[in-house]
């Protein structure tokens, strides 16, 4: 916990999770915060500083403290608004970063240790503070820079500026090789991965990741888990226009390495944009979401949760009125049966549309 306040919640309060095995307990809910300080999300136009301050500050009222951000979001703003934020606010929060490779594409990647400590002293200047709670490899390498990577990110621990290392946008396989080399090289304990899972992107059901992460006790943090918004309803047939963030498609499928799936998602209609099809899952999400006095994002992130008790989703909101409709969503539980009815439905609709 990053705060010089230690009178934090404390592992016996129920709605708290640790982060795989870090001793770093968490709600059982976050905060996105990739939106921060980015003009493509609207940064500076339809919200300001002062308002994400709100939408901070409204985040911990509701009792949602822990953020994940990256040395990215904003080109380092959203670090830096989370660093202002915290020491003007004062009350302790729990945060994750990550380090960006600065040439994504390059085969090469030549990354030494040292490449790693500065950009991670960046971020730590940016937050204003001396430690970072999760550190994660926000891409993967090529397969023969890892374990320099990993020697890299375990040395940030070892150095005391990360309690905890985690790794975002990994196949399962460099995942289980990761927490292995990390644990057998420097025992140091891989404690989460950040991958696409949301209720239209179920990847990580079918591509062992889920499986891995429960063998291995690694936390998952479900990358969009509202689908952009999609997710909330506020795009059904018949209602908001929905175009330019059909991209999801592609983040919940495995960039770095595109297999099958991912060139068939790339040739037809994104699959968020089969509004008409997708009518009998927001009907169900509604029923649920009365059935609880609840909305149906709520019933999005009770999907996420129920899917399994390593499941943290970090939900992005716009606003102070957003934050406190997702906090809710910690106030009721759905049903097996709920969730089983969403899951099929979900299936069945995809089965017909073919992805
Ligand atoms: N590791 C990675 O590569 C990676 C990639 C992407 C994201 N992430 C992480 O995942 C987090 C979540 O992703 P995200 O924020 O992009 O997407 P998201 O959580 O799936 O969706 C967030 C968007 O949904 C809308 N929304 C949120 N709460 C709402 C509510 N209660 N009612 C109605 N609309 C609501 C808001 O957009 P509008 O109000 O504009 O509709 C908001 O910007 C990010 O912030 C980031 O921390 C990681």
């Amino acid at each position: 916990m990053t705060s010089d306040d230690t009178s934090s919640k404390t592992p016996e309060d129920r709605t708290m999770k640790q982060i795989g095995a870090s001793g770093i307990f968490v709600p059982a809910m976050g905060n996105g915060t990739q939106a921060w300080g980015d003009k493509r999300f609207g940064y500076g136009t339809s919200y300001t500083r002062d308002n994400l301050y709100a939408i901070y500050k409204m985040c911990l009222d509701a009792g949602l403290n822990f953020f994940d951000t990256s040395d990215t979001y904003g080109k380092g703003l959203a670090e830096e608004l989370l660093g202002e934020f915290h020491r003007k606010d004062g009350r302790p929060v729990t945060i994750a970063t990550k380090f960006t490779q600065a040439k994504l594409y390059d085969p090469n990647r030549n990354l030494s240790v040292r490449a790693v400590k500065t950009v991670l002293e960046s971020s730590l200047k940016r937050l204003q503070v001396d430690t970072v709670d999760l550190y994660q490899v926000h891409y993967p390498p090529a397969r023969r820079a890892l374990d320099r990577y990993l020697d890299a990110m375990a040395d940030t621990v070892k150095s005391g500026k990360a309690k905890a290392v985690g790794v975002s946008n990994f196949s399962t396989d460099y995942l289980r090789y990761s927490y292995s080399y990390l644990w057998s090289v420097h025992g140091v304990r891989l404690a989460s991965s950040q991958v696409g899972f949301n209720l239209l992107h179920r990847h990580p059901e079918t591509n062992g990741m889920l499986d891995a992460c429960r063998e291995l006790g690694v936390t998952i943090l479900p990358i969009l888990p509202l689908a952009e918004g999609v997710l909330t309803g506020k795009y059904r047939a018949g209602g908001q226009e929905y175009g330019s963030q059909a991209a999801t498609l592609f983040r919940g499928a495995s960039l770095f390495e595109p297999g099958e799936s991912f060139f068939k998602a790339m040739r037809s209609k994104p699959y968020e944009m089969h509004r008409e099809e997708l009518e009998p899952l927001f009907d169900v999400m509604d029923a649920i979401a009365r059935a609880h006095e609840g909305t149906i994002a709520q019933v999005a992130l009770n999907w996420l949760i129920a899917s399994d008790p390593l499941v943290i989703p970090i939900p992005g909101a716009k606003s102070p009125s957003q934050v406190t409709s997702n906090a809710a969503a910690l106030g009721w539980t759905m049903s097996a049966t709920e969730f089983r009815r969403l899951s099929q439905t979900e299936a069945e609709i995809r089965r017909a549309i073919g992805y």
